[in-house]
């Protein structure tokens, strides 16, 4: 087992295979009435979060407690990251209270990968930058195989703001590793020249979401991350909205059996219209549910547990 999840470029099929399985086991432990398992008892799992979160930041923290670990929440904010403290002299002073696994989401891309030569522990990426987030991959590929029963051969669009989404590119990564062929559609502006050749050479581009709607099993819709944008990359959000979002009546052009999927959080209105996200083809509200499960997997897996 890898010792680190930094990218999801550091699973292979076997190994994510071997997360998606663990991730549906520890899914059937929800269902009972205690939901606590021992095997992380006298490990601690740190989270240390320098840029906002609401899901990844309390499934991790669900996840490691159902897993009987100890949880430290670190926050930049309130801590003496304002005092100018850098992230190595942070990071040596979790290593010295003893982490076995840092959770990490931080504003620049590679972050992880400069904790990892600093710590120890087990590091696992929660977002870092627009570079990446491995977790979210594999939520979401949880996800695509409970509803669809299969990765391999499923076609997946996955649809706006690429170019600041680490959740595009860890999909990308992640899906094409298991199979599936994805397409990444959206304005030209928003989707980097060649991003889809360097990610995995058999992924798609469209500018054209109509077109592609017809022949996708699942449609991944990105939320337009205004707070990473300097410059203005389409006219106006009802311009953005009018040719890539998704409203019912462009729902309807997804075969019958097609999911819709959004890692939240979720402009309403925007790149995704209320009445789709409330759908019973949307899967957001189970992405979030299949979160725990998938970094449940995760640490188990990271931190010495046995399949
Ligand atoms: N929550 C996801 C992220 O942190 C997606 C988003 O913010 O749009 O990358
Ligand atoms: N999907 C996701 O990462 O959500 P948060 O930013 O709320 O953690």
């Amino acid at each position: 087992m890898i010792k680190h999840l930094r990218s999801a470029a550091d699973l292979d099929a076997d190994t994510a295979t071997l997360i998606l399985d663990t991730a549906a086991e520890m899914a059937a432990l929800a269902g009972r009435e205690v939901k606590k398992l021992p095997t992380l008892r006298g490990r601690t799992v740190v989270n240390l979060f320098y840029e906002d979160s609401t899901r990844t930041r309390i499934s991790f923290e669900a996840a490691a407690k159902r897993l009987s670990a100890d949880v430290i929440n670190f926050s930049a904010k309130g801590s003496s990251v304002s005092k100018g403290e850098s992230l190595k002299d942070t990071a040596l002073t979790l290593q010295a209270m003893g982490a076995d696994a840092v959770v990490i989401r931080h504003p620049a891309s590679g972050a992880p990968h400069r904790l990892a030569s600093w710590v120890d522990g087990s590091v696992i990426n929660a977002g870092d930058g627009t570079h990446e987030h491995p977790t979210q991959a594999l939520l979401d590929a949880y996800t695509m195989r409970s509803r669809l029963g299969r990765i391999d051969g499923l076609k997946v669009a996955i649809v706006g703001d690429v170019l600041h989404s680490r959740v595009a590119r860890s999909n990308v990564l992640l899906l094409t590793t298991l199979g599936a062929q994805v397409t990444l559609v959206g304005p030209p502006t928003l989707i980097p020249i060649d991003v889809a050749a360097a990610l995995s050479p058999g992924t798609k581009v469209s500018y054209d979401l109509d077109s592609v709607l017809p022949a996708t099993d699942v449609v991944m819709m990105l939320r337009v991350q205004t707070e990473r944008m300097q410059d203005s990359y389409f006219p106006s959000a009802r311009e953005y909205s009018r040719r890539y979002g998704l409203d019912a009546p462009r729902m309807r052009k997804l075969p019958e059996h097609a999911i819709v999927m959004h890692p939240g959080p979720m402009n309403r209105g925007m790149e995704i219209a209320p009445e789709v996200a409330d759908s019973s083809r949307s899967t957001i509200v189970e992405q979030v549910a299949n979160g725990v499960s998938a970094r449940m997997a995760v640490l188990y897996l990271l931190l010495g547990g046995k399949a």
